[in-house]
């Protein structure tokens, strides 16, 4: 495309590349949720049908959300909404017989009615699949199930599956942590989105969609739910952190119970954090669904749309913000709690550039979402210049900031944010190699934060948020710390750890992260699947391979910890959860994916040539990017 205005124009209010007729979408759609139903209690659908069913698969309402004009229908009838005999095909039409098969601890389960049963059996208190198989002997469940227990694998799939939650009989998640010699389980027996990625990737890539189309679907029915924390409620378009299936006696009836979804955004969780990375992470798996699966039909819903476009809503709006990053509270991402990563984490933006390219390539064009797609453009323009001139660092951007004048009072001053050479920490004039570099943990102003982030690093790699020389940069790096980052564990989750006054200081004297353990660099084994994608996507597996090997050697062994503690990850978490599903689920996806690496573009993003395009337009116009209070309008609001 040439570099012409109207060329920049084009782009900006392009949505994605799967237009469709709207009729279409809405041929195609097979249920359409009320926003009754959507914000009804808990996901109890049975409460909430109270309408006559002739009235069902009829559109109710044209509903205006957030400015936008949404069509809906009402779910099915009564009968298919309560538990008793609800099932996830009535929230998927789409899905053909073999695609319905349910599998429960490796067993294909054709008739539903079969698979409740087992499901109920198995089923343990905390609404996940427990058998009574002794999880506390590596390699147990695969020998008594299959009758072999030779390989990690095999233990990892049968422990994955025994992780399944059910809701109505049908697999819905999994639960974050399944020890049951565990008795402080905490919110670990919920489903968490953010850990139920990599278990969704796993059943994905092993070619069982149905676990993860119900996922999405029933998340989505939380999406924005009504629930308040002293007299506040979230943000619409907020996903929950986390959910739990609660089992509780049908109104009326004595002798039948039904499963209630119960979301959590934060109002119950340590530190009452908003997940801010829930939605980011729910359009990142839809999308990989799509294009693993090649059903389509769940992204084109409607109330599928509408959900994307509440989370879009929710992250484009407009605030007090001078950056195009996403600002956000403490906690706000995997490390759900006080870790000194307020503002502009980059974990968070990583995410949040995954989000928008996939939502672009997903959403369809409808009248009155061109604002809205126009806001997304913006956005992808302004956010990789920003983190990619800003966030970088290396040897040689660090003797830039080192000499860096400060008090710059300009519209084109070289340090915008007078960042103080002398924050630069002593660990890290040691610390950079002369070849490699990284994104740095987080900026504000006068405040670089130097630590280095693995999620976020490797997230900017396979979202294409860094350049392609600075994710091989990312990599070199890792490589040449690999003593430091990856040692008797992968990965550390942050590198170096906060000590002493500055650890009592930012995180408020956590006993759960003290130095190298849990978020404050701890090691923590899930992240193995997201090195994974980035070296795949480099073109060098060899390091996800090398890494994989090392934590292979022990993941069984230790019973899938949650994290490990110390500079080398040489110990077991001081307080780690056992059997951890997504260390469970992250060594799996790492396997399938070194074994398929073609497999990792259903997560990669690739760079948009007319989103670089664009940005070049805007930055040859503006060739010395002078800060102009005229100039930045012309460029970014169109
Ligand atoms: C911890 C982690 C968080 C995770 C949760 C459940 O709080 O920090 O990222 O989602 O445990 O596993």
């Amino acid at each position: 495309m040439g570099c012409t205005p109207e060329a920049f124009l084009q782009v900006l209010s392009a949505p994605g590349t799967n237009f469709y007729h709207w009729n279409l979408c809405y041929e195609n759609s097979t249920m359409f949720l009320s926003d009754k139903y959507r914000r009804g209690r808990g996901c109890r659908y049975s409460q909430s049908g109270r309408s006559s069913p002739q009235n069902f698969n009829r559109i109710i309402a044209d509903l205006r959300v957030d400015g936008m004009t949404y069509k809906k229908k009402r779910p099915y009838s009564l009968e298919n909404l309560t538990c008793k005999c609800g099932r996830s095909e009535s929230v998927s039409a789409a899905a053909n017989e073999e695609e319905n098969r349910t599998w429960i601890n490796g067993i294909a389960m054709d008739s539903d009615i079969s698979k409740f049963e087992l499901a109920q059996q198995l089923k343990n208190e905390n609404g996940a699949v427990f058998s009574n198989i002794d999880l506390g002997t590596p390699g147990a469940i695969n020998s008594k199930l299959n009758g072999v227990g030779d390989s990690f694998e095999d233990e990892a799939w049968d422990l994955l599956r025994a992780s399944m939650v059910y809701y109505c009989g049908n697999p819905i998640g999994t639960i974050a942590a399944n020890d049951p010699n565990d008795s402080s389980i905490s919110n670990y027996d919920q489903v968490f989105i953010r850990d139920f990625v990599p278990s969704g990737l796993a059943f994905l890539l092993k070619g069982e969609y149905d676990i993860v189309r119900s996922f999405i679907l029933h998340t989505l029915q939380l999406q924005s739910w009504e629930k308040t924390m002293d007299c506040h409620s979230p943000g619409q378009g907020l996903m929950p952190a986390s959910f739990k299936v609660r089992t509780v006696p049908l109104e009326g009836d004595d002798s039948a119970t039904e499963d209630v979804l119960d979301p959590d955004f934060g109002e119950a969780a340590i530190g009452r954090v908003a997940p801010v990375d829930s939605g980011l992470w729910w359009i990142i798996l839809l999308r990989a669904y799509g294009k693993c699966s090649g059903d389509r039909s769940v992204q084109e819903r409607v109330d599928v749309q509408t959900g994307i476009k509440m989370i879009l809503k929710l992250c484009l709006a407009d605030g007090f913000d001078m950056f195009p990053t996403l600002l956000v509270t403490d906690g706000s991402c995997m490390i759900d709690r006080r870790m000194g990563i307020h503002g502009h984490p980059l974990e968070i933006q990583a995410l949040f550039y995954s989000a928008l390219l996939s939502a672009r390539e997903m959403l369809a064009p409808e009248d009155g979402s061109t604002d809205l797609i126009t806001a997304l453009n913006n956005r992808l323009v302004a956010l990789p210049f920003h983190i990619r001139e800003y966030y970088w660092t290396d040897m040689k951007k660090l003797n830039e900031i080192y000499r860096y004048k400060t008090e710059e009072y300009s519209y084109d001053a070289v340090n915008k944010f007078n960042i103080y050479p002398d924050q630069i920490p002593p660990w890290l004039v040691e610390w950079m190699p002369n070849k490699g570099g990284y994104l740095i943990g987080n900026l504000q102003p006068a405040h670089m934060d130097f630590r280095f982030f693995s999620l976020g690093n490797l997230w900017s790699i396979i979202s294409s948020l860094a350049t392609n020389e600075q994710s091989h940069a990312i990599l070199d790096l890792i490589e040449a710390k690999w003593a430091e980052l990856v040692a008797d564990m992968p990965l550390k989750i942050c590198y170096p750890a906060l000590e002493g006054e500055e650890w009592r200081i930012v995180t408020g004297s956590d006993p759960k992260n003290t130095p190298w353990s849990y978020h404050n660099g701890g090691s923590w084994p899930t992240l193995l699947w997201q090195l994974t994608v980035a070296c795949i996507k480099m073109n060098r597996p060899g390091i996800a391979e090398n890494a994989v090997k090392i934590a292979e050697r022990r993941l069984s062994r230790d019973k899938w910890p949650e994290y490990y503690d110390t500079k080398r990850g040489r110990f077991i978490g001081k307080q780690a959860r056992l059997f951890q599903t997504w260390s469970i689920a992250g060594y799996l996806v790492a396997k399938l994916l070194l074994a398929k690496p073609e497999s990792a573009n259903i997560l990669v993003n690739i760079e948009d040539t007319e989103l670089v395009n664009a940005f070049s337009c805007m930055l040859s116009a503006n060739p010395r990017r002078k800060r102009s209070r005229m100039g930045a309008k012309k460029s970014y609001i169109i």
